[in-house]
Order: structure tokens, then sequence, then C-alpha cells
């Protein structure tokens, strides 16, 4: 949050890379944490299981959980608190293991490419509806493309209707806003309507991804309970909506900006799939991976993290590492070439990594290719300069602009 960082933030993570690349300073909330800026460090710290997700997982642990201080902060009531502080990102294995191993039963391979009729089908609709949005001959893409089309596909995946697609939009600005006076009520509508919900279904499943859910809680290995059956519909949509709709809201402004680029991708649609990794390299929404803790004393690039410190993994400035990428600051969409495996850490990595990362992949793919089919001469409107970011988000590390007029 440091203002200087803020307005270059590449040219100051850069320079943390080179003379402090494990350097400490302070989160959001004040609490202390070891900020880590280099590719290899960052990587291989997101497969070292002597750094946790959770305070409580430290042996030797007092009470004295940051989350709590968070939850103190925005006023989140008692009986609500497990609802945020029992995601997948917020366990350690063995109880990260189980939760995991739950969801992928039903968050396969197969039901994520399932969807790939229905986004198109998404995304068609919205592009042919843009027109009616333009106000002084623009239209905002990030509002009327980017967020409907995410927040309706993981609706749809998740089997949460479509009709509430615009209540989970605003709950989850809230939520990531972190302002207290909305939480104090959107955060207990979303919980209510979420266990409404539930129950609705169980009374008449279907094949969807929630249905899959409460059968297997109904099943004989049972194992979840109906709150983490509810803190995982909370999670899919949220993760699912936000950061996704900011990929395709960043990746677009950024294939405008470089002509050239858009060009090869348009005459050699076969790059997609590479073209997509190197978006999620080059301005990919998510700046840092969670909070985590020493479990015990480390040595990090020659510096010292003592047990229990808190720690952040600064993932775009490990996108930018120049040890890891000839000349970084270029968008090259043939970077990764066709069938190579993604090489950024945008998705974090590990037992953690993002759960929807194939999902986000196949929602930019089909976001990207069907708007430029369809309005071949899309430009912006503004100078790519001019387009504003949210800054001063309450929720840090992320890098997202606040409306994308073409
Ligand atoms: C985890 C980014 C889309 C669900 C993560 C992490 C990152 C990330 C960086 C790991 C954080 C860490 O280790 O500290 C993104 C980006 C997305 C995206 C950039 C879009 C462009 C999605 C979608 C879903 C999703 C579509 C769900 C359908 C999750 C979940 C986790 C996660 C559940 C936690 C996994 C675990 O702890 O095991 N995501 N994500 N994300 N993501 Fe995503």
């Amino acid at each position: 949050m440091d203002p200087d960082l803020m307005a270059d933030p590449f040219g100051g993570y850069g320079r943390l890379r080179e003379q402090a690349p494990v350097v400490h300073g302070r989160y959001l909330d004040g609490t202390p944490a070891w900020f880590v800026t280099r590719h290899d460090d960052v990587r291989a710290l997101l497969h070292d299981r002597r750094l946790v997700n959770t305070p409580a997982s430290v042996p030797g642990a007092t009470d004295d959980d940051p989350r709590l201080k968070m939850m103190d902060m925005l006023a989140i009531p008692e009986e609500l608190r497990p609802y945020l502080m029992g995601s997948m990102l917020d366990t350690d294995p063995p109880e990260h293991t189980r939760l995991r191993k739950r969801v992928l039963r039903e968050f396969t391979a197969r039901r994520v490419m399932g969807m790939r009729p229905r986004i198109e089908e998404i995304a068609g609709r919205l592009l042919d509806a843009l027109p009616r949005h333009t106000a002084d001959g623009a239209a905002d893409l990030l509002a009327h493309y980017a967020y409907p089309l995410s927040i309706q596909v993981i609706c749809n995946l998740v089997g949460v209707p479509e009709a509430d697609s615009d209540k989970w939009q605003q709950w989850g600005e809230d939520l990531i806003a972190m302002r207290p006076e909305r939480l104090a009520t959107s955060f207990p509508a979303m919980i209510e309507h979420t266990h409404r919900l539930i129950g609705e279904r169980r009374a008449d499943l279907g094949d969807d991804l929630l249905s899959g859910l409460i059968r297997g809680q109904d099943s004989s290995e049972g194992g979840i309970s109906d709150v983490e059956l509810v803190t995982f519909v909370v999670t899919l949509v949220l993760a699912g909506h936000e950061t996704t709709a900011h990929l395709i809201s960043n990746g677009t402004a950024a294939l405008l900006s470089h002509p050239g680029q858009l060009a090869q991708l348009r005459s050699d649609p076969e790059i997609m799939p590479g073209a997509v990794h190197e978006l999620m390299r080059w301005c990919g929404p998510v700046q840092t991976g969670r909070l985590r803790y020493a479990a015990e004393d480390m040595e990090v690039a020659g510096t010292r993290i003592p047990r229990g410190d808190a720690v952040l993994l600064v993932f775009v400035s490990a996108n930018f590492d120049p040890r890891r990428y000839t000349d970084p600051d270029r968008l090259d969409l043939r970077r990764h070439p066709v069938g190579q495996a993604e090489n950024h850490l945008g998705f974090g990595h590990g037992i953690h990594y993002c759960l929807g990362a194939s999902l986000a992949r196949l929602e930019a793919e089909i976001a990207f290719g069907s708007l430029f089919d369809r309005y071949p001469d899309l430009r912006l409107a503004l100078e790519p300069a001019e387009l504003e970011r949210r800054e001063r988000m309450r929720l840090p590390g992320q890098w997202r602009l606040t409306r994308l007029p073409v």
C-alpha cells in the first residue's frame, strides 16, 4: 500500500528483487510480514510444507490469530466466523486434503470442459446486447461483458440460479471492499441465502455440482458438514467470478494496447491457450498469495525467517523476474508454445493451486475469441495510460481496472 510502490509497482518490485528479495514489511491490517519477490523463492515456498496457511498449525502457537483481528475489524459476528475461516485456502493438511478431495470429486475436468457450449452461448448473448450499453459512444466491457460472463458461468457450473447473479456480484464486491457497514447486512444475507438454497436443492436434486456435493454429504462417506457445504458454495461463487472477470478485462486491455500481438492472435487462433498463459503472467489479477506462516525457523535467500512469522509471496513480482523470463516486461503471446504447461505463478502452485484455473482459462479463451470475432475493429475509448486502476482496494494485492471503455 506504499504510495510510491503503487505508483510504479513493477519498478518497485524490480528493486526489491535485486536489493532485498526477502524484505520485512507490514500487511494491510498492520501484521508484520516477510515479502518474497523472486520467482524461484516464491515457487519453492509454495511447495514448502514448513509454510502453513493457519497460524494454529504453527507448533506452540498462541491464540493470537491475525484473522480474528480482521474479523473484528470487519465486525463479523462470532457465529458467522467459521464460514470465513473454513475455506480451503484457510486450512492446512490433513483438513485441507479432506476438503479439496471432496470438492474435486465434483469439480471434474469433464464438468468444466462440458461448460464450453454454455460459456459460448452466454458470451454471444452478452456481445449481442453490448450496443445497448454504449454511453457516449463507448461500452464498458468490464461491467457489461467480463463481469456478467464470469458470474453467470460460475452460477451455472455450481447450480446457483442465474437470476441470483446480481446478488452474488454485490455480495462479492462488499466482501472485497471490506467495508464493515456493508458487510453487516450482506454477509449474513449471503450465508442465509446459501443455507436456503441448499435446503431447496436437497429436496430436488439435479446433476449440478451443488447436487453432487449434497449427495456426497448424504452418502455413507459423508464427511462434510452443512457449514462446510455453505462455505464451498460461497468460496466457489466468489473466488470463481471476480478474479476471472478481471483476467478478461485486464487481458482485453492488454490486447487492445498491443495491436501487433492481437493481430497475431487473430491470424493464428491456435496460439490462444498459450496466449492466455501469457496474459495471466503479464496482467493476471491476483498480486500476492494469502498470508502464510513459518511453522519452524527457515532461511530464504539468505534471510532468516523465525518460526511463527507471517510470509507474503508476491506472485506478480515472481512473474516479472528476469532470472526466469527473457525480457519479462514484453507481452509475448508466443512465449508459451502450444502444449507447454503454464509456467507463471498467477494461479499459485502446490497444494493450494487454484482449483478453478482450468475454468478461468477456458472462460478467458472463449471471452477473447468471441469478442474479437464479433467486433474485429474494437478499440479502447481512451489511451491505455488513462485506464483507471482500483488502487486503494482494501483487499491487498489485487490488480483491477475500474472500467474498460471500448
Ligand atoms: C486458489 C487465482 C479463478 C477457486 C487460488 C490461488 C490463486 C488463485 C493465486 C492460490 C492462492 C494462494 O495459494 O495463496 C485465481 C485467478 C483466477 C481464479 C487469477 C481467475 C483468473 C478461480 C475460479 C475458481 C477458483 C474460477 C472456482 C471455480 C479457487 C479456490 C482456491 C483458489 C477454491 C483455493 C484452493 C486451495 O486452497 O486448495 N486462485 N483464481 N479460482 N482458487 Fe482461484
